[in-house]
């Protein structure tokens, strides 16, 4: 392929202000550094300018598109004053919209392709909340390298995931794109997708660049209400919103993403605190920002700014180095600095980071590096659906099984499958689904077809329909209220069943952006049917298909196997099937804890402890007086198909003094019959310190897959680090003082153990 920049000469090197002395700089980081200071030296300030802005390619709209018409478009491109596009798929077109820039630009930079990849480029995985219920790091790491490569095959370079909000509010939409409620199971998962995406070497053709997202505090949107303010201080920020992403920046993720929200009054896209001095300064992180979908422009309705041109110059000053399609900078940057009003350093502060990430792809060896057209048939579709399989299984969480329901016994020889979504192909695939088609999915009515014994008679009812008409990421989802038709016939087949399998749950396009819910029960006539159904035939295994916790309190008092299946993607149904008939032993665990009522939301089990806690003598402590306390299913909690027993835990020291490591040991047998997978959790609790501390911390888990009778023990180290926050003096440290180590095979059901720390 043809190289580029030949009218280029390669000059000295500029600012390596990374590194404290030159002679820390390994030779290729100087290389790439050198090179972009060359490339720099020799733009015009509109060429600067122009690798800051981001168009969409129009091919798929996910937000109010900006003025600029298509036809400008293409002439921005031919002037090399476009720094990138979004939505712009297959080979074909990327092709086109490099060409074009290539062919005909005076400066000849490459274009990056950006698209939101966020749980399966074709073959779709588990929404990243249910994937997060596998717990299993390798699973996360192998469907991002998976989606890298079905990307690459289609012209994409670059995918706008993981986004690793924390979000403790079911009411919040976007909360099934996260990793749920917890800072550290988020920031595994944060590096794990970065490196599965990315892997070792972004100049890989089949590797792309991933993204964090949203900088920052976008998922503790007040009343879970998307786009909404964010008011939280410095402690909430440190400790709980900012740590995966420091953990992303540290696996080294190319680019972060900032966010629509205010923090404290402060549109994250404008603040300089966010993204000059904690993530370019404190973090020393070299990629760049691109802007969420023309969260610079929106300053201007939320009062922060007063033009585009104003809103620029606040975005610029605070690090956001690129528009996406929100034709802030375009139209304000020129002028801005042609008026003084901003400095020149500002901007190839920007232009030098996206340069440094192109070079680190490659792109200017090969710009088409991306647009191998053969790459599409050697796609091996077949071992990817296999790998969703298996993932898919391990996300499904049992959260109850009464009446030996689970797994289906072979003399249960009359089924009936019933609900909305249980020959629904497309719900599964949830949304933010990428290219993931239409209806594309394994129904689970399908999946048991598939899967069980010949003399098993399968039958099946709708009874409701959920979402009705066409269904689409822009279009408000009308939900069936009133079409009560199909009861009386999944009645009918329930009473002739042994075993009924009722699946319901949300629509594809109930959570997701914009998609924020005041209630999140099972939605329309679900209910209804759930109860029609029960009182023919109470042997229910409830198959929930969604994307955010549920409020499902009556089922779990009525129903006696509930399974939580989210939307699972591609094999959905098979997975589902591996689970109910027992050939996959469930070992999900939830990441985000289930409320009992929507009226407790925001709910965390990683809370405060308040100055009143839990009290039998009164009703003056925190909590709700109509309803009973605490999360209906906490955080971390699934059963399995077996029993686990955890022996009491042995600290080898019961003291931590400062730079030593101890080890915590606890065995865990499999007390029952089959083979099964536990999640091993240690959480902390510091119980006096500078700042008030969460009553437990996840610090550590592991999985762990045992036989019949089987014991292991399980050790964990326990590290200073490991105790370390945000303190009061603004830094991290582990303060001196009492912790309790909990262990257990979820959040609330722990063993416990006292720890001296001295410094
Ligand atoms: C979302 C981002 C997404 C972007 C591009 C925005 O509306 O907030 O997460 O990456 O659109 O599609």
């Amino acid at each position: 392929m043809k190289k580029i920049l030949t009218t280029i000469t390669f000059l000295t090197m500029g600012t390596l202000g990374l590194f404290a002395q030159s002679s820390d700089i390994p030779s290729s980081v100087k290389d790439v550094e050198r090179k972009v200071d060359s490339v720099l030296s020799q733009m015009t300030l509109e060429e600067k300018v122009g690798q800051m802005v981001q168009y969409n390619g129009s091919w798929d709209l996910t937000g109010p598109a900006s003025g600029t018409d298509n036809k400008q478009k293409e002439e921005r491109l031919k002037n090399g004053l476009v720094g990138s596009m979004l939505n712009v798929i297959s080979v074909e077109a990327t092709r086109e919209a490099q060409r074009l820039n290539m062919e005909n630009s005076r400066i000849k930079i490459p274009l990056m392709f950006g698209y939101d990849v966020i749980h399966g480029y074709k073959t779709i995985f588990p929404v990243p909340l249910g994937e997060t219920a596998s717990w299993d790091l390798e699973a996360m790491e192998s469907s991002a390298r998976i989606a890298a490569i079905e990307s690459v095959a289609h012209g994409i370079n670059w995918t706008f995931s993981p986004m690793i909000d924390i979000s403790r509010d079911a009411r919040w939409g976007r909360i099934m794109e996260g990793s749920g409620e917890d800072p550290y199971l988020t920031s595994k998962v944060a590096v794990a997708k970065v490196k599965g995406y990315q892997g070792d070497d972004l100049s890989n053709p089949k590797t792309i660049a991933a993204t964090a997202k949203h900088f920052a505090g976008y998922g503790l949107a007040e009343g879970g209400k998307d786009y909404n303010a964010v008011n939280i201080g410095k402690n909430e920020l440190h400790n709980v919103v900012l740590p995966p992403f420091h953990a992303a920046a540290d696996a080294g993720v190319a680019t972060f993403m900032n966010s629509f929200n205010t923090i404290d009054g402060v549109p994250a896209t404008g603040s300089e605190s966010l993204q000059r001095e904690i993530l370019k300064g404190d973090w020393n992180w070299n990629g760049f920002v691109v802007s969420d979908w023309g969260s610079i422009a929106e300053m201007i309705p939320h009062g922060f700014a007063k033009d585009k041109i104003h809103a620029a110059q606040i975005a610029v000053k605070a690090g956001s180095d690129m528009d996406m399609e929100g034709g802030a900078y375009e139209a304000g940057l020129q002028q801005l600095v042609a008026e003084g009003k901003i400095d020149e350093a500002l901007i190839d502060d920007a232009v030098r980071r996206i340069l440094r990430v192109k070079f680190k792809m490659g792109l200017f060896d090969d710009p088409y590096r991306y647009m191998d057209e053969d790459l599409i048939n050697s796609i091996a579709y077949d071992e990817h659906r296999k790998t969703a399989r298996d993932i898919a299984k391990k996300s499904i969480v049992l959260l109850k099984n009464e009446k030996n329901l689970l797994p289906i016994a072979n003399s249960v020889n009359k089924i009936a499958v019933i609900g909305p979504l249980a020959d629904d192909r497309d719900t599964p695939i949830g949304n933010w689904r990428a290219q993931g088609e239409t209806n594309s999915a394994v129904s689970v009515l399908e999946g048991l077809k598939n899967a069980v014994a010949e003399n098993t008679e399968i039958t099946y009812s709708k009874g409701v329909s959920l979402g009705e008409g066409e269904r689409s990421f822009l279009m408000p989802l009308e939900i069936n209220e009133t079409d009560r038709s199909g009861i009386p016939d999944a009645v009918e087949k329930a009473k002739q069943a042994n075993l009924v399998v009722m699946v319901l749950g949300e629509d594809a396009f109930q959570s997701g952006e914009g998609r924020s819910q005041a209630n999140v029960g099972l939605a329309g006539l679900q209910m209804e049917l759930l109860k029609e159904v029960q009182k023919v035939n109470s042997n229910i295994v409830l198959v929930l298909i969604n994307g955010r916790p549920l409020e499902i309190t009556w089922a779990s008092e009525n129903i006696p196997a509930i399974v939580e299946a989210w939307q699972l993607g591609t094999e959905s149904g098979n997975a589902i099937a591996d689970v109910l008939l027992g050939k996959y032993n469930p070992s999900g665990k939830l990441p985000v804890s289930f409320p009992r009522s929507v009226g407790q939301e925001p709910l965390y089990y990683n809370h405060l402890n308040t100055g009143r806690p839990y009290s039998e003598q009164h009703v003056t402590y925190a909590h709700y007086s109509d309803i009973e306390n605490g999360p209906l299913y906490p955080f971390g909690y699934g059963l399995s198909y077996t029993d686990f027993e955890y022996a009491e835990p042995e600290l080898s020291s019961s003291t931590l003094n400062a730079g030593e490591d101890i080890t915590l040991s606890v065995q865990i047998t499999n007390s029952g019959d089959v083979k099964g997978k536990e999640v091993v959790q240690l959480y902390i609790h510091d119980l006096v310190a500078s700042l008030a501390r969460p009553v437990k911390e996840l610090k550590g888990f592991e999985l762990v897959e045992l036989g019949p009778g089987e014991s292991k023990t399980v050790e964990f180290t326990i590290s200073e680090e490991m105790l370390e926050f945000y303190s009061a003096s603004g830094k991290w440290e582990a303060e001196s003082g009492e912790f309790e180590l909990m262990v257990g095979g979820n959040s609330e059901d722990v063993k416990t153990l006292k720890l001296n720390y001295q410094k």
